[in-house]
């Protein structure tokens, strides 16, 4: 390409894939119609990388073992919930990014945590871009009171930004939104995935340089407008998902990656009046709303990604009062309850070919996974026999066509979420029942077949 010009590539708004035309369906994601075309001019995009070096000191290889960690290096936040989900606290230089669905809370747990961090004395700035000086206030006057630690700045150029750091020197900054934020070497629009990339990339250089831990705020798009969180998720140091249903008042957060620790943890809150509570004992509020004392509900584990996710399976068998019994299914696929229908009465001897059967997920989720075969089956089997399985139960395993429960990836985590919900009884494939009882509190019946479930339980 000649010096200087400028070319168009197609971005994909969701993963970032990057092709030189435009395509209906991402090769990388598989979304459809995500790709969006933005400018880019080569040339400005390399002097901004060498105008950058210079800036940082230069990098001299070290030994390793003289490196010596001390344990100031992480700051606690003050959230419980918070601090587990990010390995013992934020550590320094590092550069986190909160993705979430826009409205579900991100802005309001980043300013109680820059409350928090204020009020020990730390050093904290919260830019925004999306908010005025006055908005933020009153969100915060609905929090708490502040410390005078706590700085607000209402910017979006990363220019301004990177000179304000470099001279005001905060502990912790948060950015909110990286979607808002713009860098004038780059000719895309503020949200584009360009723009998006090297803000980042220039909030990376801050944070590793000057030791300074930077929050980033993702919105997740459904529309593909601007670019996903996915798009930087490879750059930073720690990945966390703040999700809910925006109806209800509890809020997840889930640590997707992590260099400074596992991702194995979730923190539960509950968004009320005055922000964001931490959440003691987070199986009441999943599971709230469960009914209690009812036949033909359990619930069940599966894997969303690498992360864990417990759900309510409900079935409701009757006597059918026509020739064909009617099955219906909501939120799983209707050819495999079929399946699960007929094994079920094949091999454990169940009359069902006479009766009803509608099988529902709760929660408006749509799950495919096998891993949730043997909840549907003991759901069935609860309602066919009108008995009550215990709430503090859960049972996860792939159902075979000779009634056999198979072992399913990631047993362990599956049981570490269950205990972590406050369930008491796991039901697992057989095959997987060392693994999961291996440092866990939590009683795990392993089963070789659904028969060997049925007798357990019903
Ligand atoms: P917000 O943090 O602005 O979401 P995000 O930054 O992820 O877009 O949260 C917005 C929602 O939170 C809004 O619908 C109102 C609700 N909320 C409360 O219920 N209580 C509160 O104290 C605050 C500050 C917000
Ligand atoms: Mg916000």
């Amino acid at each position: 390409m000649a010096k200087g010009k400028t070319a168009t590539v197609f971005y994909c708004q969701s993963c970032g894939y990057e092709s030189m035309k435009w395509m209906g369906q991402c090769p990388g994601c598989r979304e459809w119609n995500t790709f969006v075309e933005e400018t880019v001019s080569r040339t400005q995009l390399k002097t901004t990388g060498g105008q950058l070096k210079n800036q940082t000191e230069r990098a001299e290889a070290c030994v390793l073992s003289d490196i010596t960690i001390s344990e100031e290096n992480r700051i606690m936040t003050g959230l419980e919930e918070l601090d587990r989900v990010m390995g013992g606290g934020i550590v320094q230089g590092s550069l986190t990014l909160v993705g979430g669905d826009p409205g579900i809370g991100k802005s309001t747990l980043l300013l109680q945590v820059c409350r928090n961090l204020a009020d020990k004395g730390h050093k904290v700035l919260y830019i925004s871009g999306e908010e005025s000086q006055v908005q933020i206030k009153m969100r915060a006057d609905r929090i708490g009171s502040f410390a005078e630690q706590m700085l607000l700045l209402c910017e979006t150029s990363l220019d301004t930004i990177s000179e304000i750091i470099r001279q005001k020197k905060p502990e912790v900054v948060i950015i909110d939104s990286i979607q808002t934020m713009y860098n004038d070497n780059v000719s895309a629009a503020p949200g584009s995935v360009s723009q998006v990339r090297e803000s980042t990339a220039i909030l990376l250089q801050l944070a590793k340089g000057l030791g300074v831990s930077v929050f980033i705020v993702g919105h997740v798009t459904k529309e593909g407008t601007v670019a996903g969180p996915r798009v930087l998720e490879h750059m930073v140091d720690t990945v966390l998902y703040f999700e809910g249903d925006r109806h209800a008042s509890y809020r997840i957060l889930r640590g997707v990656k992590n260099r400074f620790g596992s991702t194995n943890e979730i923190g539960v809150f509950e968004m009320r009046e005055q922000g964001l509570v931490e959440v003691q004992n987070p199986s009441e509020y999943m599971l709230s709303g469960r009914p209690e004392n009812a036949s033909g509900s359990i619930v069940a584990c599966t894997m969303e990604g690498t992360r864990p996710l417990l759900i309510e399976i409900q079935a409701l068998v009757c006597h059918s009062n026509f020739g064909i019994p009617r099955r219906q299914t909501t939120g799983t696929d209707f050819n495999r309850v079929n399946l699960l229908m007929a094994v079920l009465e094949k091999r454990s001897g169940v009359q069902l070919s006479g009766c009803d059967a509608y099988v529902n997920i709760t929660g408006g989720m749509k799950i495919m996974e096998p891993a949730i075969d043997l909840g549907i089956v003991l759901a069935i089997l609860s309602s066919f026999r009108n008995k009550v399985l215990s709430p503090k139960l859960l049972a996860f395993g792939e159902v075979g066509l000779s009634g056999e429960v198979r072992g399913v990836s990631m047993a362990k985590q599956r049981v570490t979420e269950a205990e972590k919900l406050g369930f008491e009884v796991c039901i697992v494939p057989y095959v997987c029942m060392e693994e999961c009882q291996k440092n866990s509190k939590i009683k795990v019946v392993g089963v070789k077949t659904v028969q060997d479930a049925i007798d357990y339980l019903l």
